[in-house]
């Protein structure tokens, strides 16, 4: 059975139609990337399956529909979105930030173990762990982001446009460490315009463009696919 399972899912902002019968899947422990341009409706998709965003259509968690379910019970089921432009306490510590990540969990003890798991996946973290978020880098702060989403204990985890604004060395720092996430069993969607580093790490892409799936299928047959190195590598 999928993870996630979506079919024929559609979303508006008011009369604008912004998703329109978008069917994708995600399985356990896959890490899966949607690739499109800017207004394609990656955050949309994201925002649905977080339930930040009303939407129709089936939106399938563990073969249980997530329509109905309020954004902290998604959590509760474990889904965490990391949205765009990261939304950090920015005046909080990092070790706040990462707390926060945690508001729904009450084992103490686990909690300060699943921290010391994201300073494994980014040491940065424990040296900056009393430094106030908003004095950290964009791609330390991302760093942060992802950090405080896997402190959710996800099954799912959603991430939009990880790799955006980010200096080079980081971000291929970022794309690493999700590939390590996914390879440690939390399942991945992540949302990206960086399509040579996404191709890269998932195992297979969406291609959303207009709020339509326009192609999808493994990395690898992407890679080689036309209008894929076309408009997105540009080779
Ligand atoms: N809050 C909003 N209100 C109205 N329209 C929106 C809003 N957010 C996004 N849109 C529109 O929905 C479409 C999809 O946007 P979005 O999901 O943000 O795309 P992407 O993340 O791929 O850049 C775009 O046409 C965008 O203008
Ligand atoms: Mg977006």
């Amino acid at each position: 059975m999928a993870l996630l399972d979506i079919k024929q899912l559609a979303a508006s902002y008011g009369k604008a139609v912004a998703l329109e019968s978008v069917t994708l899947d995600v399985q356990p422990g896959e890490l899966v990337g949607v690739l499109g341009p800017n207004g394609a409706g990656k955050s949309t998709l994201l925002k649905a399956i977080s339930r930040t965003l009303p939407s129709s259509g089936t939106l399938d968690f563990k073969g249980k529909s997530l329509h109905g379910q309020a954004p902290h019970q998604v959590v509760g089921l474990g889904v965490c979105h990391c949205p765009e432009g990261r939304r950090l306490f920015a005046e909080l510590t990092v070790r706040k930030n990462l707390e926060l990540g945690a508001y729904l969990r009450h084992d103490r003890k686990e909690i300060e173990a699943d921290m010391e798991k994201t300073f494994e996946l980014f040491p940065m973290l424990r040296e900056r762990l009393n430094q106030q978020a908003a004095t950290l880098s964009g791609g330390q702060q991302q760093m942060v982001a992802i950090a405080r989403a896997l402190m959710g204990r996800p099954t799912l985890l959603l991430l939009d446009e990880p790799s955006v604004g980010i200096a080079h060395r980081l971000k291929i720092e970022i794309f690493d460490a999700i590939r390590s996430v996914a390879a440690a069993g939390v399942a991945v969607l992540m949302a990206e315009q960086d399509a040579q580093n996404t191709l890269r790490v998932a195992q297979r892409v969406f291609v959303l463009e207009n709020g339509k799936v326009a192609c999808s299928g493994s990395s690898e047959a992407m890679k080689n696919d036309d209008h894929i190195r076309r408009i997105y590598l540009g080779v």
